[in-house]
């Protein structure tokens, strides 16, 4: 741990947001940056928009408005729908289209530095948002890169050294979506009836304004908040007509994890996952969303009556160590304030509500779901280059920090086996097993730290979507039985939730570009405290 990590620690656990910045570096090399300054003139871009991070005042609560980081933007050129406006702090909506090619002037106006990375896009290095590409205030970074990803749910949000968890936490990140020709045939429910919803926990004082007051305690499981926005809003409730939607769903969160389930347990229908549809629609009684994770569901409110309700609930479960402490506050907001927001914040044990959906008006037709959606190459062992070699990714905890593969971030260094040659496609093996893990935390410091070792943990890794070859559990029953039916292990991924003694195996291609590409927990306070690493592309 560096000194200037010990002195931020010690600093978090009692400053309040808004004086973080002048304080924290935000660069581990201020020194020798490459800035992608200017745009390169043979890049014929099809869609220009001018991205800024800034400050503003929202409404979010009744009363006050709230201090938060927004992205605001500005279409320059390219087709009026390529950027949506939300109310809120999130940013706008970027609607591309494969094919097209896309310039984003990204400006940072806040007082710390920054950088944005677009979570789920295959695209190169430094276009990627690589936390030593972060800018200074007034600076400017040209994003250039073609949209290779096919349709599906993306989405973008500040990747800065040791401030990710904060600078998403007070509203850096918005959504993207792409579309392209296999989806505009399948004539899924569009316009009104394609319904995003971003999904985050905040806290707040009394006055309204975020609260990231945490203990070392609270670091290493991650930020918990009391009450559950949706799209920057709480109490959310949405009218819908007696037909069929699209949801895109996203958990925006920076820790907690959703087990997201209808109401009236109706099963729920996903057609997509991080990066695309599905081959075709799958039915399950429940979906686990880890951070950064996203699923697209079906929404079929036909047969409903109008005046009637149907709720989007996060469902308890265990495998997960945030047990202890006060559950979310009754009603949301119910329990801000006192104790429940000092230790515990919030358990993931408890039931919620999401948002409600409330069914206002009648219509006689609705389109049908699909049979098939999209075609999808399954991988398997032989499209690997090297079936014999296996990429390992083994999650690990060490002096009060989870790590990968034994060590935390190095800004530009790799060890041997993170090199990746280019243009193949490799086998990984994700490896949480917390029986291993606990070499030094064990012997009674409290509950707190055999606790630890129970944590799941979303890992993500940047560049192409992978798919999941095998899901083993060590320690299957109990715990992990109130999980293990919300996996959707068909679908193209960039984010897999591994819990707490769970080997993954994942096949991911690395193809088109080198350089460095990172790979991390996307629990944003694991990232941050170093549980991330870079593969090296050559
Ligand atoms: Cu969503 Cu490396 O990030
Ligand atoms: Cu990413
Ligand atoms: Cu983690």
């Amino acid at each position: 741990m560096t000194n200037i990590n010990f002195k931020r620690r010690q600093f978090l656990q009692y400053a309040a947001l808004g004086t973080l910045s002048t304080v924290i570096p935000g660069f581990a090399i201020a020194e020798n940056r490459i800035i992608n300054k200017t745009p390169n003139s043979a890049f014929n871009a099809d869609i220009e928009i001018a991205l800024t991070a800034q400050t503003a005042d929202v409404p979010i609560l009744p009363g006050a408005h709230t201090h938060v980081f927004k992205y605001t933007g500005k279409l320059l050129k390219g087709p009026q729908n390529a950027l949506k406006e939300l109310p809120g702090y999130l940013g706008p909506i970027l609607n591309f289209e494969q094919g097209q090619k896309v310039r984003i002037f990204f400006h940072n106006q806040l007082t710390e530095p920054c950088v944005t990375h677009w979570h789920g896009m295959h695209v190169p290095q430094i276009m990627d948002g690589h936390p030593m590409y972060a800018i200074h205030q007034g600076e400017q970074y040209v994003y250039e890169f073609e949209v290779k990803n096919p349709a599906g749910t993306n989405w973008y949000h500040s990747h800065t050294h040791e401030l990710t968890a904060t600078q998403v936490y007070q509203g850096l990140a918005g959504l993207i979506t792409i579309t392209d020709e296999a989806e505009r045939k399948l004539d899924l429910p569009s316009g009104e009836y394609d319904i995003p919803l971003v999904i985050q926990d905040r806290s707040f004082t009394h006055g309204n304004q975020l609260r990231y007051l945490m203990n070392m305690h609270q670091r290493m499981r991650g930020f918990l908040g009391d009450t559950l926005l949706v799209n920057g809003q709480s109490d959310h409730t949405i009218p819908v007509k007696t037909r069929a939607y699209r949801l895109r769903i996203l958990n925006g969160s920076n820790s907690r994890i959703y087990k997201l389930a209808w109401s009236d347990g109706t099963p729920v229908t996903a057609i997509g996952t991080d990066g695309a549809l599905l081959a075709k629609p799958e039915t399950l009684p429940y979906v686990m969303l880890g951070p950064a994770e996203r699923v697209e569901l079906w929404a079929d409110f036909s047969g409903r009556k109008p005046g009637s309700e149907l709720t989007l609930q996060s469902l308890p479960y265990q495998g997960s160590a945030a047990h202890m402490g006060g559950g979310m506050g009754r009603g949301m907001h119910g329990g801000r304030g006192g104790m429940g927001m000092m230790d515990g914040a919030a358990s993931q044990s408890d039931k919620d509500t999401i948002v409600r959906f409330s069914v206002t008006e009648q219509v006689s037709d609705s389109p049908k779901l699909p049979d098939t959606l999209v075609p999808i190459h399954r991988l398997t062992v032989k499209d690997v280059s090297a079936p014999n070699s296996v990429v390992p990714i083994t999650i690990g905890m060490r002096h009060m920090a989870f790590n990968l593969n034994g060590r935390t971030f190095e800004m530009q260094n790799y060890m041997e086996r993170e090199k990746i040659p280019v243009n193949t496609v490799q086998r990984i093996k994700i490896s949480h097993d917390n029986r291993a893990m606990g070499g030094g935390m064990r012997g009674g410091r409290g509950g707190g730290m055999g606790m630890m070792m129970t944590l799941p943990h979303p890992i993500h890794i940047h560049g192409q979507q992978f798919q999941i070859l095998s899901r083993k559990q060590n320690n299957p029953g109990g715990a992990y039985d109130t999980v293990k039916d919300g996996f959707i292990n068909s679908g193209w991924k960039d984010t897999v939730l591994v819990m707490p003694g769970e080997e993954v195996e994942i096949i991911k291609p690395f193809k088109d570009y080198t350089g460095l590409f990172l790979y991390h927990c996307h629990n944003l306070e694991h990232e941050d405290m170093g549980m991330m690493r870079n593969f090296f592309v050559s």
